[in-house]
This record gives structure tokens, C-alpha cells and sequence, in this order.
């Protein structure tokens, strides 16, 4: 029996702006993260879903990047609009948000 029905790791990795990879950090990967705790209070999640902040999940040139388990979903949402769908569609409704999944990962 999983621990929660999904977990959601959200990669708030950040790298010196020499690094070429560049990081999720840069590309707003605190601001998903913090849209997604948002999210899960409104919708109390308690005890049922759960999202943490990730180090690097080593898909940064598709960053920021979010993975869902147990489902193996990826995505790279952009905007709190992106982060509301991702949690109506999938989170609460089961069904994964094509249009933004990370491209080659999803
Ligand atoms: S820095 Fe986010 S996946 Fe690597």
C-alpha cells in the first residue's frame, strides 16, 4: 500500500550561472513549488497527496521539471494556470495534462 495516492517532486535545483546546464531554480522552479504547496491547501491534501521540493531530477534543459508518482509523469509547467491544471486534471481527476508534458520524458 503506497505511502500517499501521488507524490509530486518539484526540482528547485540551483546551479552558479557559469554552469552551463543552467538549473530549474533559474527557470522558476520555486515558484511551481510554491504554487503546488498552494494548491494542496486549498485541496487538503493531507495524508493523501503529498509535493516536494526535488533536487536535480537530471532533466534540466526541459526545466523548471515536475515528476508525479506513482503514475512516472512528467511535466514542465510555467505558470500557476499550468500547476491549476496539472492538479485538477491529473492530481484530482486522474487524467495526465498532454500539453504540458516535458518533451521526451512525459
Ligand atoms: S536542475 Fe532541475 S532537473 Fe536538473
Amino acid at each position: 500500500m503506497p505511502r500517499f495516492e501521488r507524490h509530486i517532486f518539484i526540482c528547485t535545483n540551483e546551479r552558479d550561472d557559469a554552469d552551463s546546464r543552467g538549473c530549474c531554480a533559474a527557470r522558476g522552479g520555486l515558484d511551481v513549488a510554491g504554487w503546488f504547496k498552494a494548491e494542496g491547501k486549498k485541496r487538503d491534501w493531507k495524508g493523501r497527496v503529498r509535493a516536494n521540493r526535488a533536487g536535480c531530477l537530471d532533466a534540466c534543459e526541459f526545466g523548471p521539471v515536475v515528476v508525479v508518482y506513482p503514475d512516472q509523469v512528467w511535466y514542465s509547467p510555467t505558470t500557476a494556470e499550468d500547476v491549476r491544471r496539472i492538479c485538477d486534471e491529473h492530481i484530482e481527476g486522474g487524467v495526465v495534462v498532454q500539453d504540458l508534458l516535458t518533451p521526451g520524458l512525459g
